[in-house]
């Protein structure tokens, strides 16, 4: 018998290794011969540890199951896939899933993510060895007409990026997966990594193949120590069999792989910081331009994305830019990997192609709030996104769709929350968050998020909050266009989001 037990950091937070162990000694004590693999996580996080057996029907699943569960779900000779009340019947027929497009998500908790074989067998490497016999123009032509968009949260055409890199001379160029996920609500990339690490190696080696580097770096958040065990182990597995070094596949091309660790600072996330800490210095903003894909890391041309966006080019090319462009809306093509978060009964993760609206997100996949209480806001986008109301939740999802209402999708996450949330403290969060993670670098946001602070804390006080309203949306005006990076130039976002949609919520102890 086969049994999956998640080794992702989310589930073993929730006792995955325990369970895993119970499953084992169980079965030796029964003399009954099982081998656990321990995959990724499907994304119910709902459910995890979610156990799945493997059935001539397909995989069942099962959770959450402890250790405590695991005598009885024998009892019950799950091992069949028999009913159980933890039982929730074939895996990818439990709505959640079955309702998804998952093309970058394709693999994550079906294979196992320490195995190239397991990779193979279900599409792995198919991108590259197309890849090879392509010009590397052609590769980045693959894919600008995919429509791919900078996953991070910028949205920039991938392909716009890598050309700027390709047509850039030089001795030597770089490879950055950005993996510093910092967004409060977001963990597609961790769970990509740890759950099917090869395709991350494998669109990093297409990009290298692309525009000529041959050395890539993953900057990974140092909280992830549970993706860069998964990533190291596939990089040497890669690197074994022929898919990393300096022959890649037998064509003469070279492309080397490593993981760094980043040291916890959200500011190190924004690429100009992340390479100025890749190259051992203070993660400080440099100024742009020169932008990374002429002059990046050491000064070289450096193709830098998002984790997700990287992890989606393996699909493109092995299934063609039609394929991916054939989903989504407007000029958000494809899909994204959203992730739910906060106050919703079924957080968890969402592949849905763009147009998807946030009511959906909410409603169908999360199920409403988790206390029951009605959803009084969501933060689209990350620390820096802006509150949204419920009367925008028919909006689609769709970089431009948010833009026009003052929102951005970001990374893919949503934080919910129910009416019990002060959107005055939410506010004043943002602030402070900006003055903790601020690099220094810039007046309006190294001086600006602690005076938002100030000013906040003087207008809930106040007797003339009208003043010190004026005051606190003019310095947000000058955040918004005086600051250097996105962390400045983002803060006043969920400030004014929530001052503009909840007033009352300022009004409360005036
Ligand atoms: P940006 O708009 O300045 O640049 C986007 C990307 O396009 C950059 O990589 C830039 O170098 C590149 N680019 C622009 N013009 C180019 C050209 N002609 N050729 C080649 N490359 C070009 O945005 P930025 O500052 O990089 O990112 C801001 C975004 O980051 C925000 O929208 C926010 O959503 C997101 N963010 C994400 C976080 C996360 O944890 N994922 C955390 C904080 C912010
Ligand atoms: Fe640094 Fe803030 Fe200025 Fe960005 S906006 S460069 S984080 S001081």
């Amino acid at each position: 018998f086969t049994v999956y037990v998640p080794r992702d950091a989310g589930a073993l937070s929730l006792g995955a290794e325990a369970t895993a162990a119970a499953i084992a000694a169980e079965a030796a004590r029964r003399g009954v011969d099982v081998t656990v693999v321990r995959n990724g996580s499907r994304g119910l996080y709902w459910l995890e540890p979610m156990v799945e057996v493997a059935t001539d029907a397909g995989r069942v699943a099962y959770g959450p199951v402890l250790a405590d569960d695991i005598a009885s779900l024998f009892d019950a000779d799950f091992l069949h896939g028999a009913q159980h009340a933890l039982g929730h019947g074939l895996t990818e027929k439990i709505p959640y899933l079955a309702k998804q497009e998952r093309l970058t998500f394709a693999r994550v908790g079906i294979v196992d993510p320490r195995s190239l074989d397991d990779y193979r067998a279900h599409g792995g490497y198919r991108g590259l060895d197309n890849a090879l016999k392509l010009a590397p123009a052609e590769i980045v032509q693959t894919v600008t007409d995919s429509g791919l968009r900078g996953r991070g949260g910028a949205a920039f055409p991938a392909g716009i990026k890598w050309k700027t890199c390709h047509d850039a001379p030089a001795d030597q160029k770089y490879i950055v997966a950005n993996a510093d996920e910092g967004d409060s609500g977001t963990y597609a990339d961790r769970m990509v990594m740890e759950g099917d690490p090869f395709v991350l190696i494998e669109g990093m080696t297409i990009a290298g193949l692309a525009v000529g580097a041959t050395q890539g770096y993953i900057y990974l958040r140092c909280e992830y120590p549970h993706a860069r065990d998964a990533l190291n182990a596939a990089i040497a597995a890669a690197a074994a069999e022929g898919y990393l070094g300096d022959n890649v596949r037998g064509s003469g091309k070279a492309f080397h792989l490593e993981v760094r660790m980043a040291a916890g600072a959200y500011i190190c996330g924004e690429e100009t910081s992340l390479l100025e800490s890749l190259e051992g210095k203070r993660g400080q903003v440099r100024f742009k331009p020169p932008l990374p894909a002429i002059e990046g890391l050491f000064g070289k041309p450096t193709v830098i994305n998002n984790v997700v966006t990287l992890a989606s080019v393996p699909i493109i090319l092995d299934k063609g830019s039609a394929h991916y462009r054939d989903f989504g809306m407007g000029r958000s093509r494809g899909t994204l990997p959203f992730q739910l978060a906060g106050n919703l009964r079924h957080t968890g993760l969402v592949e849905k192609a763009f147009g998807v609206t946030m009511q959906e997100l909410l409603e169908d996949f999360g199920g409403g709030t988790a206390t029951g209480r009605p959803m009084k806001t969501v933060q689209l986008g990350g620390p820096l996104g802006a509150y949204i109301p419920p009367s925008r939740f028919d909006t689609p999802m769709d970089y431009e769709a948010f833009a026009a209402i003052g929102g951005m999708i970001g990374h893919g996450g949503l934080v919910a929350f129910d009416d019990s949330v002060d959107m005055a403290a939410q506010a004043r969060y943002a602030m402070e968050f900006c003055a903790i993670e601020s690099c220094g670098k810039c007046t309006p946001c190294r001086i600006g998020s602690t005076r938002g602070v100030e000013v906040i804390d003087r207008m809930l006080a106040s007797k003339d909050r009208d003043k010190d309203e004026a005051l606190l949306r003019d310095l947000c005006q000058t955040m918004l266009h005086g600051s250097l990076c996105a962390l400045g130039g983002m803060a006043p976002f969920p400030v004014l989001s929530a001052l503009d949609h909840y007033p009352e919520d300022f009004a409360r102890t005036a």
